[in-house]
């Protein structure tokens, strides 16, 4: 909403509170509900039945007087019922036994939460039912960015069940429709599909629960009339913020509109809604850009960095891993050894990851010892004391591996509490990884897990860190707590999951902490919103990960994003491992002592103009410049937002013999600022090949010729830092 057509409602009667501006309810929406962001309207009207309509969605419109000429359009959110006669985005049983549910519109209100953030607040109701719906809209003006949710209500003589529960429906009319899915595999996350979607549906959806995201991340992008490019085209991104199962349904209908819905995964989970209780769905978050995914991207970032991401705004640390130095096998001697060189190459954090904890069942490997959270005495005599002090006198900080809702059977906890593990009762439970989840829906089970990482920061107050593990799916889904009623096990998992997240969110606010899924399993903004990080995947070859970290960025700001050095593909340069890593938050997970003289010298060097460019990498905008999937090259770029610094990272990956190069041209320079240009990430002794090395050049020359950066090499990568002077 402008904030002249907010005056105006307000002259009409706002309410004031304590923190938030309140326009007055409305009986009725002659005028359109406006849902504004400096760039997109979401409009909303009533039809002459009464029904809420989705009278116009695209760029913003100008002129508020036009307003009125918009037709009502088709309804905003169809439910099962009378004329509905595609996918519904509410679908509900009444304890009578009727299975229909028609709402017409009641009332709305709209609320500034804050500078640029206004709340729509619509509320809906059934004319044969006592049920209520309201549909929740945020949006972030100055980040063009919204966010939908819903609540549903009802006061019926018994419990309604509830078998479609979308947080949003969106409508959109175009020639036609371009779908990009972020889908995969462990160690092959977040790979690109383009699919042109025609008459019907096409649906993206989990059904794993809890490492919800191993196949298909919660995200998509929709480009209308030609396919999604970064710079041109009319583009939606849209993002569930949920941890567990997720529906996406794109349905084209007869008149070749498109219907999107998204929400919670529905399969299995029939929900049983009790009188007055209140469902409330999670949020569903989009952003349209008329300027390509590049720029709907940048607007996810800004409103992450903002409004989402735990400590969005806050510095991230550099950190040696020890996982795939040692895997299991370690003792405090073989860590403080790590710890030094920890504080030889200039990381901040060393990461102790799994392997510490289980005496009766030391976990000497994946097979047993999950679930009991104390350290192994044989290999940690000193237990976690003892390492951050040698963290301490080494100057650095010390993290923690934990993956506290899993168990294996061979544990101290699976003996003592066979109840709070989930599976069936009468069947064989299945394993992956050798291991259970446990039953996040019961609250023993919560307190068990927020005591874990509790009962560790209180004897421990200097653990700096956690990377919380969540190694596998829901296998056996079924819960000894919800008895009859196992239908709500996997959303009453994600709501546990959460209430746990929350309250260690309220007792240790600066504690940063990595989401981690077996690599990207679980890769969403409402767990990002407990994290500071996610580990986007276990797969760190170089090459598979500039494709990884592309199509999480999409959606996720770099500072968001892991990326470690370590040794997955040797056969690439320390320097061109280390180039990947630095276009993320940076860490190193590899024998240091293997390193060459030069190789630690590079990597010394490395960090040093890393944490002098942080601030521009993980805070600048970014620009996908090149992209691997159109050839041999890629390209990104990071951009200080006063536009002073600039940093270019660009990769040869497989070129061809003797194939043309083309320049890489940055964007978003001043054109009238002067950039020296400067190549980093040399190794010792070697000199820069870019023939612009050291020059100075304006932003127009920049943006306009570009740089030749790219070269018939394999595996070769080139990092460039441009300064204002
Ligand atoms: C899976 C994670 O993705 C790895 O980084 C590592 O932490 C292992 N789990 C430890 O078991």
């Amino acid at each position: 909403m402008n904030s002249s057509l907010f005056l105006t409602l307000l002259r009409r009667g706002a309410m004031l509170s304590a923190a938030v501006l309140c326009l007055g309810v409305c009986p009725a929406a002659e005028s359109p509900i406006r849902i504004h962001t400096d760039l997109t309207d979401l409009l909303l009207k009533v039809d002459e039945q009464g029904r809420l309509c989705q009278s116009y969605f695209g760029p913003a419109l100008q002129n508020e007087q036009e307003l009125a000429m918009l037709p009502p359009g088709n309804e905003a959110f169809a439910t099962h019922g009378p004329g509905n006669q595609f996918a519904p985005a509410l679908q509900m049983t009444h304890p009578d036994g009727n299975t229909s549910l028609q709402l017409v519109y009641e009332k709305h209100q709209t609320c500034r939460l804050d500078e640029g953030i206004t709340q729509t607040t619509v509320s809906l109701r059934d004319r044969a039912y006592p049920v209520e719906v309201k549909l929740i809209l945020t949006a972030f003006e100055r980040e063009n960015v919204i966010k939908s949710r819903t609540e549903i209500l009802h006061d019926e003589r018994g419990s309604v069940t509830l078998h479609a529960y979308a947080s949003s429906m969106l409508r959109l009319q175009a020639g036609s429709y371009h779908l990009t899915e972020f889908s995969g595999d462990w160690a092959r996350e977040a790979n690109l599909t383009e699919t042109r979607l025609t008459f019907g549906k096409k649906l993206l959806d989990s059904p794993l629960g809890t490492r919800a995201n191993m196949f298909c991340s919660p995200m998509f992008a929709v480009a209308l009339d030609t396919p999604a490019s970064e710079t041109n085209g009319t583009v939606l991104l849209g993002t569930l913020a949920w941890s567990g199962n997720f529906r996406f349904t794109f349905e084209v209908d007869q008149n070749n509109e498109l219907r999107i819905l998204a929400g919670i995964n529905p399969f299995a989970s029939e929900y049983p809604l009790s009188p007055k209780k209140v469902f409330r769905t999670p949020e569903f978050i989009f952003t349209l850009s008329t300027r390509g995914i590049g720029e709907a991207s940048r607007s996810l970032h800004d409103w992450a960095r903002r409004h989402q991401l735990k400590e969005g705004e806050q510095g991230r640390m550099t950190l040696l891993n020890n996982w795939e130095a040692t895997f299991f096998d370690f003792d405090e001697e073989r860590l403080c050894a790590i710890m030094d060189d920890a504080r030889e190459i200039g990381v901040e954090m060393f990461l102790l990851d799994d392997g510490w904890f289980g005496n009766k069942h030391p976990r000497h490997d994946d097979t047993q010892g999950l679930g009991d959270w104390v350290e192994n005495r044989e290999k940690l005599p000193g237990g976690i004391p003892a390492l951050t002090r040698a963290a301490k006198k080494r100057g650095i900080r010390f993290g923690l591996w934990i993956e506290p809702e899993m168990v294996n059977p061979r544990s101290l906890l699976y003996e003592k509490h066979p109840d709070w593990i989930l599976r069936y009762p009468n069947r064989e439970a299945c394993y992956f990884r050798n291991q259970l989840v446990l039953d996040l829906t019961n609250p023993e089970v919560q307190e068990f897990v927020f005591g874990t990482v509790d009962r560790l920061m209180s004897e421990n107050p200097d653990i700096a860190y956690f990377k919380w593990d969540c190694n596998s799916p829901i296998m056996n889904a079924h819960s000894a707590y919800l008895g009859s009623e196992q239908s709500r096990l996997w959303v009453d998992y994600v709501k546990g999951l959460y209430a746990v997240l929350e309250r260690i969110r309220e007792k240790y606010p600066d504690l940063p902490m990595m989401l981690c899924s077996g690599g990207g399993g679980r890769t969403d903004y409402g767990a990002l919103s407990y994290f500071t990080e996610f580990w986007p995947s276990d797969n760190t070859d170089p090459l598979e990960r500039i494709f990884i970290q592309w199509g999480y960025s999409c959606f996720f700001p770099l500072k968001s994003l892991c990326a470690h050095v370590t040794n997955w593909n040797r056969s690439t340069s320390i320097k061109f491992r280390t180039d990947v890593a630095m276009m993320g938050k940076l860490g190193f997970d590899l024998v240091v002592k293997k390193l060459s003289p030069d190789e630690i010298r590079f990597v010394q060097q490395a960090l040093k103009d890393y944490k002098r460019l942080r601030p521009t990498i993980l805070d600048g905008d970014l620009y996908r410049l090149v992209s691997p999937y159109s050839g041999q090259h890629a390209a990104l770029q990071t951009v200080a937002k006063d536009r002073s610094q600039a940093v270019l990272f660009a990769y040869d990956l497989n070129p061809r013999y003797g194939e043309p190069l083309q320049p890489v041209r940055p964007e978003d320079l001043d054109p009238d600022r002067r950039y020296r240009i400067r190549e980093i990430n040399l190794m010792p002794g070697e000199s820069s090949r870019l023939a612009l090395n050291d020059r100075v050049l304006s932003g127009d020359y920049l943006m306009k010729v570009g740089l030749e950066i790219f070269s018939t090499e394999r595996a070769r990568s080139t990092v460039v830092e441009l300064t204002a002077e």
